[in-house]
């Protein structure tokens, strides 16, 4: 099934290439949560190619152009991750599709058309970007890493989740080699299962953001749980912690509250 997935997500990818370059309009699904013509356009073009080639998987959409029948077999879908970057002409943005067989991910591509990387992983047969073995960062001290992490658009409104959200900031800057947050979830993750990143976290993520990213960093020698380093269910909405293994413990103390 990974060339069926590569195949939508080069389809998804082209449109977002088309649309980076060109006038967009723009809605609002929130305060600050951004939609365009091309988030809709790409999904359409994903869903309808995968629907002709892999019959029998449920489609779970962002933009809500999917199908679920609640099946095991389950295609999450985010036919542009990191809106805000494309709306504003940041090239941080992909197409993530990954696909899962009950609580597991068994396949899933990334694709960040701007950048020129295209990555994909298999359950058991490794993670690649543009061909290439995908290994995580070898580091096991926080001080010896570099870090990613994403806000949740709520905290535009819940002055409580911005604290939250700026105190594991500041206790990541203090120990690590530095933070970075380039708004687009899937990619930190394939970033990360690319060695870029040895730790990254967030909370308010939905199925669509990680279901590629977590097997990504699985086969390239990472880890993913919850932010208390609980099993990672893709549909829980629990926050998500993902390292390169060595420091995810001491991940996980720096995030207790
Ligand atoms: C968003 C991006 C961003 C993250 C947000 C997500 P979207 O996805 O992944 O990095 O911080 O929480 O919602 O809206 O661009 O598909
Ligand atoms: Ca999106």
């Amino acid at each position: 099934m990974i060339e069926e997935l590569k195949a939508a997500a080069l389809a998804g990818g082209a449109i977002l290439k088309e649309g980076f370059y060109a006038p967009k309009s723009v809605e609002k699904k929130g305060a600050i949560d951004l939609l365009t013509q091309y988030d809709r356009a790409a999904e359409e073009a994903i869903v309808s190619l995968l629907q002709k080639r892999l019959p029998g998987w449920d489609l779970i959409a962002e933009e809500g152009s999917g199908s679920d029948s609640r099946s095991d077999r389950r295609i999450y879908i985010d036919p542009i991750d990191g809106t805000t970057n494309f709306v504003h002409g940041h090239p941080f943005c992909c197409v993530s599709i990954g696909a899962w067989e009950a609580d597991k991910a068994v396949s899933g591509v990334i694709y960040a058309p701007i950048l020129g990387e295209l990555y994909h992983a298999t359950r058991g047969g490794g993670a690649f970007c543009n061909g290439q073995a995908l290994r995580v960062h070898k580091a096991d001290r926080l001080d010896q890493a570099l870090l990613a992490t994403g806000f949740p658009y709520g905290v535009f409104e819940d002055e409580q989740l911005t604290r939250q959200v700026n105190d594991w900031l500041f206790r990541a800057l203090r120990v690590s080699r530095g933070v970075r947050r380039c708004g687009a979830a899937a990619l930190d993750l394939a970033h990360l299962a690319r060695g870029v990143y040895g730790g990254f976290w967030e909370i308010g993520l939905k199925s669509w953001d990680v279901a590629a990213g977590v097997l990504l960093i699985e086969e390239a020698g990472g880890q993913v749980t919850t932010l208390s380093g609980e099993p990672f269910a893709v549909e829980s909405g629990d926050g998500i912690l993902a390292s390169n293994s060595a420091l995810h413990p001491s991940l996980v103390s720096l995030l207790r509250d």
